[in-house]
């Protein structure tokens, strides 16, 4: 495409909206062929990014080419090759799943019997075909966002954009859309999914693009940002919260790196090096200023701690609602 393995490639973004910037020298580079996250907290300029990207809004300044083609100078080349999924479903709920797809396949050009012919297809490749002749307006959540996947496939792009697919969705809807996402990419596609669920990218990236306040601050695979944080970290939580200055006060002690507190889950939790003897040491300091412990334990960093290391906040929306969110490994716990 760009004729060096990357279907995108964004350099220096800008965009102000009034005296906000939602993007501030916004970095990208996505390799071809591969699931590349986006994650960020709402307002991060998650949407604002992948609008420049599919030619929506115009860009400040900065610099972006998008499957070979310059988002500025070539928008129409840009716009043909690529598919945009927004963060809002846009099927039409009076229409059947066979009905949506010829009618975006109509407004894509392809004739009537052409646009049929592709309905057909995208159902069968996106597991509609029972439900094609149903009411869009009748679909469970997953199976309006594969719908929707599928309408921004008409014209088989070799980029796909995916805002937030699977934000509101129930558990289950989104194990069918994440199936579908490695569905595209086992064809060919590249795929660019925003998403402010760790959980998610930590699943179905390759790599990850950590924006916050318009900047890419970290670039990394999954693992590799976990390995930032630091190897293994001792996470104590007490029973009560007036026990935490004695926590982190015993945490300093015992631990190498500074500590980390999150107060509204009475946690504090260091990187440790010699980690049983610290879990050891821990627990017996811990005994000897009376703390009462409700868990602790040695811990792999997770994607969340990443965030909460880089971005100095936890996010709420760590994982998705109604999910039940990775558990972390613990490695030893007592
Ligand atoms: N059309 C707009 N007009 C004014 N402000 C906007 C507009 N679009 C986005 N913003 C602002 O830019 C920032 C980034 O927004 P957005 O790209 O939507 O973030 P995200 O998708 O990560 O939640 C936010 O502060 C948002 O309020
Ligand atoms: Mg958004």
């Amino acid at each position: 495409m760009n004729g060096d393995g990357f279907a995108v490639r964004a350099e220096g973004l800008r965009k102000r909206y009034g005296d906000k910037d939602a993007l501030d020298g916004f970095d990208l580079r996505v390799e071809q062929g591969t699931v590349h996250g986006l994650l960020g907290p709402n307002g991060a300029g998650k949407t604002t990014a992948v609008r420049i990207l599919s030619t929506l809004v115009r860009l400040d300044s900065g610099h972006a080419e998008v499957a070979g083609a310059d988002v500025v100078r070539e928008p129409a080349l840009v716009r043909a090759r690529i598919g945009l999924t927004g963060q809002y479903a846009a099927v039409d709920e009076i229409l059947t799943g066979r009905q949506n797809l010829e009618m975006f396949g109509r407004l894509f050009h392809l004739g009537a019997r052409r646009a049929a012919l592709r309905a057909r297809e995208l159902l069968e490749q996106f597991h509609l075909e029972d439900a094609a002749e149903k009411g869009a307006g009748q679909y469970s959540g997953g199976m309006r966002r594969r719908l929707d996947l599928a309408a921004s496939m008409i014209l088989a792009p070799g980029v796909l954009f995916l805002d937030e697919p699977t934000t509101g969705l129930d558990p289950r809807s989104r194990l069918e859309v994440w199936d579908t996402v490695r569905d595209l990419v086992a064809r060919g596609t590249t795929v660019l999914l925003t998403t402010q669920y760790l959980e998610e990218a930590d699943r179905l990236a390759s790599r990850v693009t950590v924006i916050d306040r318009g900047r890419a601050i970290a670039d990394d695979t999954p693992d590799g940002l976990k390995n930032t944080v630091g190897g293994s970290h001792l996470d104590v939580v007490v029973r009560e919260t007036a026990d935490l200055p004695a926590a982190v006060r015993a945490v300093r002690r015992v631990c190498a790196g500074e500590p980390l507190v999150v107060d509204v889950e009475r946690r504090v939790q260091a990187a440790v090096t010699d980690r049983v003897r610290a879990l050891t040491d821990m627990a017996r300091t811990l005994q000897d200023e009376g703390v009462a412990v409700e868990d602790i334990g040695l811990r792999r960093p997770s994607l969340d701690d990443v965030f909460l290391r880089l971005t100095g906040q936890t996010s709420g929306t760590a994982a998705a609602p109604g999910t039940t969110a990775v558990p972390d490994e613990k490695e030893v716990a007592a």
